[in-house]
């Protein structure tokens, strides 16, 4: 969906600006992929699995932007790409119409700057404006970082998911589930 950019102040002194993703991103969204996922084992993606072409990207992008139901949010650093985060519904049947699902992941050299807080709140609020009533998510039990955030911006610990991910060194990582609502 479109909205509206919004700047905001970084702990270092510098200004981030957070707006829709868009096609002209593509190739910059692609690089972000295996880079992020390579800096961090707890984001869904290894660097590999990362299959999209710079035409299935810019396409994806495109739909997204239209998509008046879905949320893709850039943040941007001095015109560098910092991070990205997303807000999607959980499904189209009535039942589960009010809940949408939220994922963020910046580059590391942005971590800790106060990106994470600003874009989860501007994300939240845009899809409280959607209808949206409950906004899920998952997160792996040893991510402290995005929990703290999480409980920062207002989710709430709901369950937990025995053995979720198997990492390609075998070990096995339980799932945090929280939400927040809108
Ligand atoms: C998780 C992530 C999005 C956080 O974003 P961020 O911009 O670094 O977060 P912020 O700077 O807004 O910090 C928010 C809060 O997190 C906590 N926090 C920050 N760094 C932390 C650290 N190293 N350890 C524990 N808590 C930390 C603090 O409570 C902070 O609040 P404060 O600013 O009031 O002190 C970012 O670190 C990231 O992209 N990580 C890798 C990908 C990932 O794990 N994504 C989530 C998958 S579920």
């Amino acid at each position: 969906m479109k909205f509206e950019e919004r700047k905001i102040l970084l702990k270092d002194g510098r200004t981030c600006v957070l707006k829709p993703n868009s096609p002209e991103y593509a190739q910059e969204m692609l690089d972000y992929l295996r880079k992020t996922s390579a800096e961090t084992e707890y984001l869904l993606r290894y660097p590999d699995e990362v299959k999209f072409t710079l035409e299935s990207e810019k396409e994806i992008l495109g739909n997204l932007l239209e998509n008046p139901y879905a949320i893709m949010m850039i943040a941007v650093v001095d015109g560098k790409v910092a991070g990205n985060g997303s807000v999607n519904g959980i499904g189209d049947k009535r039942k589960i119409q009010h809940r949408c699902s939220l994922a963020i992941a910046l580059y590391e050299e942005f971590w800790g700057l106060g990106i994470g807080t600003a874009m989860i709140d501007y994300m939240s609020e845009l899809a409280g404006q959607i209808g949206w009533k409950q906004l899920d998510l998952e997160v792996v039990a040893e991510n402290e970082q995005a929990i703290a955030l999480y409980k920062k911006c207002g989710f709430i610990e709901t369950g937990r998911r025995h053995n979720a991910l198997k990492f390609d060194d075998g070990s096995f990582h339980d799932e945090i589930l929280m939400y927040k609502d809108l």
